[in-house]
């Protein structure tokens, strides 16, 4: 299957755990030189903005090879993590490089679909995605399933791809995502094809705006985002 042929839901689900599996084993690596590490940046700054809920359990949703998990349990010693993605191939490489202290024992891996969420209704105080709304077949289902399993108060965090607005440094972003990134990426992974679909995958996704429309009406009632990195990565709040 390649990422024209994906037609179906079921279909884009198949494809990006796939491709999710062939690359995990580089993923953090890639991840790292791609970014210039700017990634650790934006995770931090997604995890300070749960500094409320410093105790409890949080989910983190699409969590791959934890390195959102991690900072949560970084930035808070009584913090558990419930880490959810439906690609086991990505949960045990994070599993596997864990660090070697408290972290291990409250990060729990749950290999399970984002779009119905393995967990019990209101359960957790934060939920979080790193990367993964615009992975979702469904976004829509997704959203109401994080809402579901949020307590009455508690927020949701995404941080996602977005498309930078400046009129100097717009083209020379997309020159890098979609001739530099899946070159470089390809040779390393050894899966030009996953790149391209990452390139593919921020150029269709919604605008700030519309997703925050979207997370308004999975029944959020505050909702607000701030961009980072002049708009590469967008931060979404919504607080139920
Ligand atoms: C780009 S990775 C992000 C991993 C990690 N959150 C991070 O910050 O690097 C996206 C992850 O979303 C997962 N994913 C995509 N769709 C999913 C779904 N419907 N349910 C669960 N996981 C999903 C993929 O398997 C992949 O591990």
């Amino acid at each position: 299957m390649t990422v024209e042929t994906v037609k179906t839901a079921e279909e884009k689900k198949r494809f990006v755990r796939d491709k999710f599996a062939s690359i995990s084993n580089r993923y953090d690596f890639l991840n790292s030189l791609l970014s210039l590490k700017v990634d650790s940046y934006w995770r931090w700054v997604t995890t300070r903005e749960l500094k409320e809920f410093p105790e409890g359990a949080v989910l983190d949703l699409c969590a791959g090879t934890l390195p959102l998990a991690l900072e949560l349990t970084r930035q808070a010693s009584k913090r558990t993590v419930v880490a959810v993605d439906f690609c086991e191939d990505m949960l045990r490489r994070g599993l596997k490089s864990l660090p070697l202290d408290d972290r291990r024992n409250r990060i729990g891996a749950v290999c399970g679909d984002g779009e119905e969420i393995p967990a019990a209704t209101e359960k957790f105080w934060g939920v979080t995605v790193a990367f993964g709304v615009r992975n979702l077949a469904n976004t829509a289902k997704g959203l109401t399933e994080m809402h579901r399993v949020l307590k009455p108060g508690g927020k949701l965090l995404i941080l996602e791809f977005s498309r930078p607005s400046n009129a100097i440094f717009k083209p020379i972003y997309s020159f890098y995502l979609n001739r530099v990134l899946p070159k470089v990426a390809g040779l390393v992974s050894g899966d030009k094809e996953a790149y391209e679909y990452l390139a593919r995958s921020i150029a269709e996704f919604y605008e700030p705006e519309e997703l925050l429309t979207m997370i308004r009406k999975a029944g959020f009632s505050r909702q607000y985002y701030r961009p980072l990195t002049m708009g590469i990565v967008t931060v979404y709040v919504g607080i139920k």
